[in-house]
């Protein structure tokens, strides 16, 4: 699958990293706000670094075709290349966390010819554990529910994951318990108090690659789909029912 990314700042470039070294995936190109006279990717030479700012992208596409647009630049990107995406119906991947109303309504309009997966959290063990916590939750809503964030000292705000995991679980914003020590990239921890056991399902981030893998995960998953605009969930959620399927049928 050929791949276009927008954005090559920090996530930017750990996601560039996992694309270029999976054999699933021919990483085209990366686009940035400004790049420099020749610019490639810092690994590979053979990766073109292109500024849109100045970029006829109309032409950019034709010359540089791709079959899906992986975007961890800024929510206002979309506008630059949304007609791209419909006109080649291309497969968008987005991890932009702050699109608006505006944002939403023209996703949802290209998502009538294209495929896209938006999500506010491209991980695929949060994914995974937001899915878990759900079920459990499900199946025991006596149980009591606290969840836990742990990050780096300086992290002023109450995690944006820790606020999602407690809003999916139906649970106020002071069940979630924050601490911050020391240089912890991001610790997340649902548990589930029972009368007699104790349930701990827990994310520990270590590196900005694992967006790749999340990344990865879902252009794969999209490749299946038919159009239409999906969350991470609804791509993990569908997985499992399958499974599951299969293994009923064997
Ligand atoms: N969903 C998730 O799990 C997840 C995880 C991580 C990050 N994100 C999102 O990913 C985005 C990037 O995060 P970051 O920490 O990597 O930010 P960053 O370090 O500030 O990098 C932003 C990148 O976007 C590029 N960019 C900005 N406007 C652009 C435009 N109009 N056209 C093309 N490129 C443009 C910048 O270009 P220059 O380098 O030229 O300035 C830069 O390379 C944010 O929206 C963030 O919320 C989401």
């Amino acid at each position: 699958m050929r791949v276009g990314l927008m954005g090559y700042g920090r996530a930017g470039r750990a996601v560039a990293r996992v694309l270029a070294e999976d054999a699933r995936f021919e990483l085209c190109w990366i686009a940035r706000r400004h790049a420099g006279e020749g610019e490639h990717m810092d690994e590979r030479p053979d990766v073109p670094v292109v500024g849109l700012a100045g970029t006829d992208l109309n032409h950019w596409f034709d010359t540089h075709p791709v079959d899906a647009i992986v975007d961890f630049s800024e929510a206002d990107t979309l506008f630059l290349y949304g007609e791209e995406l419909r006109r080649g119906g291309l497969t968008l991947v987005s991890a932009i966390s702050a699109y608006s109303d505006e944002h939403q309504r023209y996703l949802r309009e290209l998502a009538g010819q294209c495929r896209i997966m938006s999500s506010p959290n491209i991980t695929l063990g949060i994914n995974f554990l937001l899915m878990a916590a759900k079920l459990l939750r499900d199946f025991a809503p006596f149980a009591d529910v606290e969840v836990v964030e742990q990050h780096f000292r300086d992290k002023p705000e109450v995690s944006g994951t820790a606020r999602r995991i407690a809003e999916s679980l139906e649970l106020e914003e002071d069940r979630i318990t924050s601490l911050r020590v020391g240089g912890i990239v991001g610790h997340h921890e649902v548990i589930f108090g029972f009368p007699h056991q104790t349930v701990r399902l827990i994310h520990d981030s270590i590196r900005r690659e694992a967006f790749g893998t999340g990344a990865a995960f879902a252009l794969l998953e999209l490749s299946g789909h038919a159009p239409g605009l999906y969350s991470f969930d609804d791509l993990l959620m569908e997985k499992m029912h399958n499974r599951l399927l299969e293994g009923r049928a064997a």
